[in-house]
């Protein structure tokens, strides 16, 4: 029978190593013994020690020395190797800690959450990954989001609300941009992003942080009527911070009457305040899940990245996560933000364009 993980894991190794010649491995348990093994007939990156708490009781792994993270520096390496397949992420996390600066390689982050049995040809649970009927895929959302039709929609929408002069400024860009290139226009935004997911997948829960005069939310009510969805259920937080971007911004009453503007007319819950307080309570049950969630509220660096570490962990199987901003230019910062935040997050297919207008990044989790 091929050993899969061997093969695998090899060219994992061979690929991520590429042009490096002295590795340590992080971990000295039993998975840095097996990987030894795989790795060291490839002949590519050489194990030079290990490193791991434990040093002062292991000692020694297949003959090479087990050492205390404090001595990496004497190590001379150009890379760290996190060895465990059982513990990956964590062990990772702390190597972040510990080993500031220092490359950090992973070699299971685009897989299930291990242990796998070693034996076997695949990993375990390969038959139970999701299908693709049950979550729509990234590329499925962000091509619907760059269609021409897509912005005909939104100017159709946003025409229907109360006017103002962003949005104006905003719908004048859209018309041009449309006569100019006509079906070959491909621009992507936050208000794409939203309507597409929202078209495609009618969400049942959409929490908004950042709701401002009700753009982004009626363009997911919206995208969900034209899907015939009628079953949305919305949570805005905003602080409804006065004059915001130069226009009023007059809250909740202001909001539901946009919304019965597209066509939505169910109750809303509003959470006023900021979200570095009100955030805690909304989550105070484990079960508070939704399949979509913007976050475009509190745009400080750590505003932004506290609102964002928390959604994140509360994103149904297939629900996307939207982040506007990331090269906005008095906020550009937010992509380092993103970056810093969503790879923790095991789980998600991401992208990311900061090119069009402010950009936006997005998540969908797969698994
Ligand atoms: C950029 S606007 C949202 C725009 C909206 N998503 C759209 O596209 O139509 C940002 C909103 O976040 C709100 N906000 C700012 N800081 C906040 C905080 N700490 N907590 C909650 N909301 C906040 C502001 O009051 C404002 O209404």
């Amino acid at each position: 029978m091929i050993n899969f993980w061997g093969a695998y894991i090899r060219e994992v190794w061979t690929h991520r190593l590429k042009g490096v010649s002295r590795v340590a491995l992080f971990g000295a348990g039993e998975h840095s013994s097996w990987l030894l093994d795989v790795v060291r007939p490839s002949g590519g990156a050489t194990v030079v020690a290990l490193i791991d708490d434990d040093a002062e009781k292991i000692r020694e792994v297949k003959g090479l020395p087990v050492v205390l993270p404090e001595s990496l520096a004497k190590l001379e390496v150009e890379a760290v190797v996190i060895s465990s397949d059982a513990n990956e992420l964590a062990l990772f996390n702390r190597a972040r800690e510990v080993f500031p600066g220092v490359r950090i390689v992973r070699l299971y982050d685009n897989l299930p959450p291990g242990p796998y049995d070693k034996q076997g040809q695949l990993p375990n649970g390969i038959d139970t990954l999701v299908g693709p009927h049950e979550a729509v895929n990234l590329d499925t959302v962000v091509s619907l989001a760059l269609e021409s039709e897509t912005k005909r929609e939104i100017i159709r929408t946003l025409e229907s609300l109360e006017p103002d002069p962003y949005v104006a400024r905003m719908l004048d860009g859209y018309r041009r941009a449309l006569n100019r290139f006509g079906d070959r226009w491909k621009y992507i935004d936050l208000w794409s992003v939203l309507f597409a997911y929202a078209t495609l997948t009618s969400p049942k829960r959409y929490l908004e942080i950042g709701t401002r005069r009700g753009h982004s939310l009626a363009l997911v009510c919206a995208g969900c009527i034209a899907a015939g969805h009628s079953e949305l259920d919305v949570v805005s937080c905003d602080l409804w911070i006065a004059n915001y971007a130069g226009t009023e911004n007059p809250g909740p009453d202001f909001v539901a009457d946009q919304m019965k503007r597209v066509g939505y007319d169910r109750p809303i819950r509003f959470v006023s305040g900021s979200t570095r307080d009100t955030l805690s309570e909304l989550f105070s049950s484990p079960g508070e899940t939704f399949d979509l969630i913007t976050v475009d509220g509190d745009h400080s660096r750590d505003g932004a990245r506290a609102d964002l570490d928390q959604v994140a962990t509360r994103i149904t199987l297939g629900g996307m996560v939207a982040f506007d901003d990331i090269n906005h230019p008095q906020h550009q910062y937010l992509g380092e933000v993103w970056n810093a935040v969503m790879p923790f997050h095991e789980g998600f297919e991401t992208y990311v364009n900061p090119r069009n207008h402010t950009g936006i990044a997005i998540a969908i989790r797969y698994q």
